[in-house]
């Protein structure tokens, strides 16, 4: 369980492209984008060749319907909320490498390409198709543009594309007492429209066996399993086209004004993403092949993807069709590191009812790493988990304020009160030293190897009881006591615990890189940790020198308070 994903240099990551459609709330960032930074930016201090990409999802009706809500064209507003979601993205602190588009002429090129390749080895073809018309709206309405109740669960706001209660897919026409989402009008028509299809259903075999393989490799269950349910139940060929005009026009005859379907150019996006950073950056065509094409160098490449369960059968099933069906030297996905959703009080997260908390309001009440450290340390990895507002306040509080931020407080004031603000003299270490050295390094050991495994619980854990560590540590030595009798020794108590503050800096870096940087500034001379990523056996606590300047930064981690807590339960709806 806690092998390391891989041994290799090169690593691919992707997170699963949020919608365009507005700002995205904590769930959708914990379920996909933050958990691939974090692996980012440890691969990164691992020194290996990493290639983080990101990018909206800016086709389908949603995008379409959200346009139309603001009275905007569709592509000013998708250029709007890339930008924005770009900001705030950025404001997290996600380290992407690119945050692309998917409305890319990238993403034209290869979607068509895909199209081509596809119809080429006999995957697509032809149907003609029974689509619901919209008399009033002179239209047909795919995919959301129609509501209706479920055929299966009886829910009555379900969309023409997928049921939100049973998260059953549904075809628009099977929707009993469907309507418009435009006008609400019931004046509806069947009316016959040609489409093309995947041929989904040869591919089921072929699907197991490379789930089964992936079973081998100890992919995580959630993901296996879910794949597995789909293959079991027996793959339907699914329509790749829709009646639109937003989105990647079908480059075949007989099919214009028809666009592909968003589920088919949205994964194409993140090989298109890697291209736009290539052309971005005026690179040559081998900057983004060595990451994706076999025969370019991909073969080194470990490319792994993070989402959250949603998302999973079209990323074991329909993209992996897509990639393998291509035939064409294609990099096939390693691993995928899936989700459980992160519930809100229980419920779930809701754009429509205001229910929740997005990625602009968490950043207006708190920097990205409360944020961070909150969300990861309760990530749902292993089952859902619940964002409430106390453990909100009570995971920061401890770990961040009272476990970290006090450990460096009391160490800094003290230090600084008996000594000045030169690291003092630190020779002559006792058991306790060497002993704690010895706790701390097996700790960093295992947080390593979690985050080598992309066990992000266990790591969130290890690191916070290297942080307890430190307070053990004074807790211990009493250097309040020490220098009443041997100021020496108690200057030597100060020096080990300056060094462990810088060490923490280091090793905190992947979860609240900013704390981690404001914390690295401490000590106002140059040292340089980060080999202790790939050298740990190197490392003896004493990089920071006696005689090295340090300062005291302004608090670190505020504590929130309970007025803070019942007043934001109660702005943004809390238990009840
Ligand atoms: O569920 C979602 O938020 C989708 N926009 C994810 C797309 S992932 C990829 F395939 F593009
Ligand atoms: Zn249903």
């Amino acid at each position: 369980m806690n092998q390391p994903l891989t041994d290799k240099n090169k690593i691919l990551i992707t997170s699963a492209l949020p919608y365009i459609n507005g700002v995205k709330h904590l769930g959708n960032l914990v379920g996909s984008m933050l958990p691939a930074d974090l692996y980012a930016r440890f691969q990164r201090l691992r020194g290996k060749e990493v290639l983080f990409i990101c990018a909206t999802d800016e086709h389908g009706t949603p995008a379409e319907i959200a346009a139309l809500a603001q009275d905007k064209p569709v592509d000013v507003y998708c250029s709007e909320m890339h930008d924005l979601q770009k900001i705030l993205g950025e404001g997290f602190l996600l380290s992407w490498d690119y945050f692309g588009r998917s409305s890319s002429k990238q993403n034209h090129q290869l979607t068509q390409y895909f199209h081509d390749k596809l119809t080429e080895n006999g995957y697509i073809y032809e149907k003609t198709t029974k689509q619901v018309y919209s008399v009033a709206d002179k239209r047909f309405l795919p995919d959301r543009y129609i509501e209706g109740t479920c055929p299966h669960c009886g829910y009555e706001k379900a969309r023409g594309d997928q049921c939100e209660n049973c998260t059953k897919v549904l075809d628009p026409t099977e929707l009993l007492n469907p309507r418009s989402n435009l006008s609400g009008s019931n004046d509806l028509e069947i009316r016959e429209t040609n489409h093309l299809f995947l041929k989904q259903s040869v591919c089921v075999d072929m699907l197991k066996e490379w789930i089964n393989q992936k079973k081998q490799q100890e992919w995580p269950l959630l993901v296996t399993s879910i794949a597995e349910k789909w293959l079991n139940e027996g793959l339907i060929d699914r329509g790749i086209t829709r009646d639109l005009s937003w989105g990647v026009p079908v480059n075949r005859e007989g099919f214009e004004g028809k666009v592909f379907y968003v589920w088919f150019d949205a994964p194409i996006e993140y090989i298109a993403a890697t291209k736009e950073r290539a052309d971005s950056l005026k690179l040559d065509e081998t900057a983004w092949k060595k990451w994706w094409k076999t025969d370019a160098g991909a073969d080194d490449v470990f490319y792994i993807q993070f989402m959250a369960k949603d998302n999973i059968p079209f990323h074991t099933v329909s993209f992996p069709i897509t990639i393998f069906g291509a035939n064409d030297n294609w990099k096939v996905v390693d691993y995928i590191k899936g989700f459980n959703w992160l519930t809100y009080y229980g419920g779930k997260f809701s754009t429509s009812s205001k229910r929740g908390i997005f990625m602009n309001q968490a950043l207006e009440l708190y920097g990205p790493d409360y944020w961070r450290w909150y969300l990861l340390s309760n990530i749902p990895e292993g089952s859902d988990s619940a964002f409430t507002w106390e453990s909100f306040q009570s995971t920061i509080n401890k770990d961040l304020a009272d476990v970290l931020g006090n450990f460096i407080n009391r160490t800094l004031k003290f230090c600084l009160t008996k000594f000045g603000d030169k690291v003092p003299v630190g020779s002559d270490r006792t058991a306790l030293e060497f002993e704690t050295q010895r706790v701390i390094i097996a700790k960093i050991n295992d947080y390593f190897s979690y985050l080598e495994s992309c066990n992000i619980r266990k790591a969130t854990l290890e690191l916070r009881s290297i942080w307890v560590a430190g307070n053990e540590y004074l807790q211990t030595a009493a250097p309040w006591t020490t220098i009443k009798e041997n100021s020496e020794k108690a200057a030597m108590q100060m020096h080990f615990a300056i060094n462990l503050i810088k060490l923490y800096a280091e090793i905190s870096k992947p979860f609240i890189p900013q704390s981690a940087q404001t914390m690295d500034h401490i000590i106002i001379d140059a040292v340089d940790l980060s080999y202790i990523w790939t050298n740990l056996v190197s490392y003896d606590f004493s990089d920071v020198k006696s005689g090295f300047i340090f300062h005291i930064p302004n608090i670190l981690f505020a504590k929130i308070d309970d007025e803070d807590i019942e007043k934001f339960s109660s702005n943004f709806g809390g238990g009840n």
